[in-house]
């Protein structure tokens, strides 16, 4: 047992209470953040003459020591230490003597531990949004190329009318962009420097935080230290956001699944993306877009999780709030591996053209633009419905398509029908008619692309 406090102790810590109050086994994740904040306070510590420069130096060389020998993996952060924060200073003492027991001066860990998760999880802000930025690129790509490729939308996952891939991609750009967007605005709201707070109450000393908020890349300092040690928002607000990316994973897994069925065959999956059965042998499975859909509940309940462990807790610090740390690493590294790995999977598979506008024929997907047709003849649209689903009708008994309909066909349940129904009513004509913005239309569509093109271009890395 390595403690930094004892003094007014008569007993040691019974084993037991000592092992459910450590944290070193998940803290030590952050064991470069906490030294990087450490280096900064001793650094604002000199400036304001708490410090001498000697003390400074020999402290940071120290620190700097520290990183590198955990790096380099010739020092081993063990558990015989509570948590990070005592195995930094622990070894600091022991490497440069009595300056190392100058480093706390002015600090309390509950202001230290805020700092040490939140630069970490700024860190992680930023390859989450990398990881958003690569998936977008993937998609714009995809809809770039797919203008012209037809394929059935769907509501009620039944055929309703025909759109193209391109569409469909963009529709979860735009979902992946709102994330991006949401991840940048956490960012910007959470970069508030806590260290300084102390333990609650700020401290005697005449620091200055501005300035440590400063070295440390943060807009400026918080304004309120009893918020500071005790504020977890930012944490729920990132949770909330990757349990929003993971509902949009979801949602496009479960797709990728109904489409790499034997019924659809509307993709093929990469065989790298896929697995076996170890029984039968025809068998190859969407394993990862399965994870992934699973993997969703995970992040919801550290979401839950935390709101729960931070509703009933008074002001300031208290030891609940360690609970932040396991279930936040757990949903930033599930939603990390998931967005890159559906990345992957997605950049990898292939697409049945042919196949997606066969399935968009067949589906009656023409039928809204059929009744269009009747309706730019004058006849009034509920009539026109009716024609148009005694058409339907006739060709399920007949199991034909509409474009498959003669003339004769077409005449004998309305006269208003003429040769150029077939132009109205195909594929390319039924999309490219919508052009509203938004809409699958080829011009419309070129239009998004372009701003979205845009979009990721003028977004700088974090
Ligand atoms: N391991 C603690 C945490 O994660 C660090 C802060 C400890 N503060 C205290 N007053 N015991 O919250």
């Amino acid at each position: 047992m390595a403690q930094l406090w004892g003094g007014r102790f008569t007993k040691e810590t019974d084993q037991l209470v000592y092992n459910f109050n450590a944290s070193i086994s998940f803290d030590k994740r952050f064991y470069k953040q906490d030294i990087r904040g450490s280096i900064a306070h001793v650094t604002m510590l000199e400036k304001q003459g708490i410090l001498t420069k000697e003390e400074k130096d020999q402290i940071i060389e120290g620190l700097e020591s520290i990183c590198r020998d955990v790096e380099n993996k010739t020092l081993e952060i063990t558990e015989e230490y509570e948590d990070i924060h005592s195995f930094v200073e622990a070894n600091l003492i022991d490497r440069i003597g009595d300056a190392g027991k100058k480093l706390h001066t002015g600090r309390s860990r509950n202001d230290q531990v805020a700092l040490d998760m939140k630069l970490y999880t700024r860190d992680e802000i930023t390859h989450l949004d990398s990881l958003l930025r690569e998936l977008m690129e993937v998609l714009l790509k995809l809809m770039e190329e797919n203008t012209e490729t037809y394929m059935p939308g769907f509501t009620h996952l039944q055929k309703a009318q025909p759109i193209t891939l391109a569409h469909h991609m963009g529709a979860y750009f735009e979902m992946f962009k709102r994330d991006h967007q949401r991840m940048r605005d956490i960012y910007k709201r959470m970069n508030l420097c806590p260290l300084g707070s102390g333990a609650l109450a700020g401290t005697t000393y005449p620091l200055d935080r501005e300035y440590t908020a400063l070295l440390l890349g943060f807009d400026g300092p918080t304004l309120n230290s009893m918020d500071s040690v005790s504020d977890r928002d930012y944490l729920i607000e990132l949770l909330s956001a990757m349990s929003t990316i993971m509902m949009h994973l979801s949602r496009f897994s479960e797709e990728v699944i109904i489409w790499n069925t034997n019924e659809y065959k509307f993709v093929e999956i990469d065989d790298a993306y896929s697995t076996g059965s170890s029984i039968m042998p025809q068998k190859k499975n969407p394993d990862i877009a399965e994870l992934v859909r699973g993997k969703t509940g995970r992040v919801y309940g550290a979401l839950t999780s935390l709101l729960t462990t931070m509703k009933g807790i008074p002001l300031a610090y208290n030891k609940d709030m360690q609970e932040d740390k396991e279930l936040v690493f757990d949903a930033i590294d599930t939603t990390k591996g998931c967005l890159a790995l559906f990345t992957g999977m997605l950049k990898t598979m292939r697409f049945n053209n042919a196949r997606m506008e066969e399935s968009a024929k067949h589906g009656f997907t023409n039928a809204t633009d059929a009744a269009d047709y009747l309706v730019n003849h004058n006849v009034p649209f509920r009539d026109a419905h009716g024609i148009v689903g005694r058409l339907v009708l006739y060709c399920i008994e007949k199991n034909i398509a509409l474009d498959d309909m003669s003339l004769e066909e077409f005449k004998a349940i309305s006269p208003v029908f003429e040769e150029d129904i077939y132009e109205a009513i195909s594929m390319k004509t039924c999309v490219d008619m919508r052009n509203t913005i938004g809409a699958p239309g080829k011009n419309a569509m070129e239009a998004v692309i372009r701003a979205e093109r845009q979009y990721l271009k003028e977004q700088p890395a974090l």
